[in-house]
């Protein structure tokens, strides 16, 4: 089976993390939602020569396909596969259904998290969790990819992040136009010590 798919990311998206990876060097990238972007994300750390992603995949038949690709494409030593079935997590009293972290086995705080699962069909906003499950595991000055940044569900995520979550803000104004389907946060170290410490 390939992996060039409709549902892997867009050559566009490809070329922001893999622009992103090279000026921002992450120590720890975590993915939801496995693909061609692991591949992507495995090369790209490996010609930077550091990091490691640690990419989560609710499926299990995915999950080997994705393992079996990283190995023909000897990028193992860069990325971690980590079958994280999905499993239900309460937020605010409402139930989702959200990856199980309990294989997610990182020393350290996340410098680049991306969002790519769990598929939108899921439920309603599927990769809200994303926000109070991982953000605070983010590094200060990290980063957060959201994709499908178009969509309207994930148009109301994005809304409700920077809402519940003020120290992370937009980030996506650089000098390289981004991709209309892909967001680009960053976590704003002095805001973050600030509403901890202030
Ligand atoms: C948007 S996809 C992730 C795509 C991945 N980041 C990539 O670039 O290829 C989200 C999830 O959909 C599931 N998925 C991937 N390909 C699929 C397919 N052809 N049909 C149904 N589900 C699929 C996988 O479980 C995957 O984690």
């Amino acid at each position: 089976m390939s992996l060039f798919n409709g549902w892997a990311v867009t050559p566009q998206v490809g070329q922001l993390l893999i622009a992103t990876l090279h000026k921002s060097k992450p120590r720890i990238v975590v993915e939801c939602g496995s693909g061609l972007s692991t591949l992507l994300l495995g090369y790209a750390l490996q010609k930077i020569g550091s990091g490691k992603v640690f990419s989560l995949e609710h499926d299990g038949r995915h999950a080997r396909q994705t393992r079996s690709f990283v190995q023909a494409h000897c990028l193992t030593k860069w990325v971690q596969v980590i079958h994280a079935p999905l499993a239900v997590t309460t937020l605010n009293e409402i139930p989702w259904k959200w990856y199980d972290l309990r294989n997610l086995k990182i020393r350290g705080t996340i410098d680049l998290l991306f969002i790519d699962g769990p598929p939108g069909n899921l439920q309603a906003r599927s990769r809200y969790p994303a926000g109070p499950l991982l953000f605070r595991r983010v590094s200060d000055d990290g980063l957060v990819i959201l994709d499908d940044a178009h969509r309207q569900d994930e148009r109301a995520i994005v809304k409700r992040w920077l809402r519940e979550f003020p120290e992370f803000k937009r980030h996506d104004r650089p000098a390289r136009p981004i991709p209309r389907q892909a967001v680009l946060l960053k976590r704003m170290a002095q805001i973050h010590r600030l509403r901890n410490h202030g």
